[in-house]
């Protein structure tokens, strides 16, 4: 089913038009569809009906309490990578017991919280960090679950800045080193292992890159076994792809059951970790045009809609598709989307064929993931709003930032003078 698509010549979310939302609450605006979250998360679920398993949402790809409330009421767990995650987890019902904590920097006041109420796994990254959470545990009384995160050195074949799985990343444990970490880990007082854990990176548009990384991993569980280390679950990370243009990513029930024919019989819950794939066609940023300034060389069409709103072409050459709400007719030129942001790197899309005025809507599709999530205040702009659609219903799920919020916190020097 279509989410997002048009109706007498104007683009509607679910059963409302964006343009009410528009005019209602202004633009930039980030628009998601619960009906595409929940179609989205349950492709999962289904898939893995007949089998443990334990779907853990990746917060960072769009954490506003709404979107993991909805996620959180139809099951799912949640994957996180700081304290702040794990309080919008639990602000948005999230079961702590579903939680898994993953990142390279837990800092020990994040640890003694997320043993406080009972995470059901802390994704371990180094030997160090073995350590401090030993310690850690052993202070708060606590024995914490572990598993090591792994880094499999394999390709991703994906852009480099979200790639994770190779040897040169920062993430994970050599697979080599790990079942020698494995094994001090088991000597540790304060730890119980109870899993192991790899991410190879994001926008994976091909299965091979994780049955490559299974194999290694199931290799690495076998030669556990032998040393007496028996494992409950196997925790394959995120990185499902979307289509943003023309890529053809594995469905989602496809990607499972190339997973499920690898893990075969074996006694192993899997554990997931996807965020892209759930939320980033499940939502678009609306913006408006504010001006248009055709040119000799180039034609830019200015829109409301900034960097700091949508910060994936600038930072990773990432291609969104930019539709007019209302299309109209006329010719069409060649236009390059650009925010009010004072940067050359500040564009939403170039060179893209629209047929445009001055005070038209636009819509910029995929954005639910690594969208609102990254946004900053560079340039002093608030944050945008972020609406959910639920059938005819539309929420404000958080409301635009303002000036208030945007200096809050802050205070002049108090000027001392003797
Ligand atoms: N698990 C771990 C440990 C991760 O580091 C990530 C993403 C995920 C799960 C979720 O991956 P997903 O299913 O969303 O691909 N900001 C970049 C993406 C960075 C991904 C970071 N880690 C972007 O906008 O493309």
């Amino acid at each position: 089913m279509a989410h997002f698509y048009y109706n007498h010549g104007e683009m509607f979310a679910e059963n409302v038009a964006l343009e009410t939302i528009a005019e209602n609450y202004g633009t930039p605006t980030y628009v998601y569809s619960r009906s595409a979250l929940t179609e989205h998360f349950l492709a999962y679920q289904v898939a893995l009906a007949n089998r443990s398993h334990l779907i853990c949402y990746a917060v960072k790809a769009n954490s506003n309490i709404a979107v993991l409330n909805v996620l959180a009421q139809l099951g799912a767990g949640f994957d996180i990578v700081s304290g702040g995650e794990l309080e919008r987890v639990i602000a948005a019902g999230g079961d702590p017991k579903k939680i898994i904590f993953s990142g390279v920097g837990k800092k020990p006041s994040e640890m003694e919280k997320a043993l406080a109420i009972d995470i059901h796994c802390f994704n371990v990254e180094s030997e160090a960090e073995l350590d401090v959470l030993n310690a850690v545990a052993r202070a708060c009384g606590k024995i914490a679950p572990i598993s090591l995160r792994v880094n499999p050195d394999v390709d991703a074949n994906t852009h480099p800045y979200i790639s994770t799985g190779l040897r040169e990343n920062k993430f994970g444990i050599d697979i080599h080193e790990a079942l020698e970490v494995y094994l001090k880990a088991a000597q540790m007082e304060s730890l119980n292992i109870i899993g192991v854990d790899c991410h190879i990176g994001s926008q994976l548009t091909e299965t091979e890159p994780f049955i490559d990384a299974l194999s290694r991993v199931l290799t690495l569980v076998d030669r556990l076994q032998d040393h007496g280390v028996n494992l409950k679950h196997l925790d394959l990370g995120g990185g499902l792809g979307v289509c943003y243009k023309d890529e053809i990513p594995p469905r989602t029930d496809d990607y499972i059951k190339e997973i499920l024919l690898h893990l075969d019989k074996r006694d192993l819950t899997l554990i997931l970790e996807p965020g892209r794939s759930i939320t980033a066609n499940a939502g678009i940023l609306l913006t408006t045009v504010e001006y248009l300034k055709p040119g000799q060389e180039k034609n830019f069409a200015i829109v409301d809609a900034a960097m700091n709103d949508m910060i994936r072409p600038a930072l990773y050459q990432a291609w969104l598709a930019i539709d007019p709400v209302t299309p109209r007719v006329g010719i069409a030129r060649k236009w390059d989307v650009v925010g009010p942001i004072c940067e050359t790197g500040d564009f939403i899309g170039k060179d893209r064929t629209l047929t445009i005025a001055q005070g038209d809507l636009l819509c910029i599709k995929s954005a639910g993931a690594y969208g609102f999530s990254m946004s900053s205040n560079y340039n002093s702009r608030g944050k945008a709003a972020e609406i959910m659609v639920d059938g005819d219903n539309i929420h404000e799920i958080r409301q635009r930032e303002n000036f208030k919020d945007l200096m809050r916190g802050e205070s002049l020097i108090s000027d001392h003078k003797e």
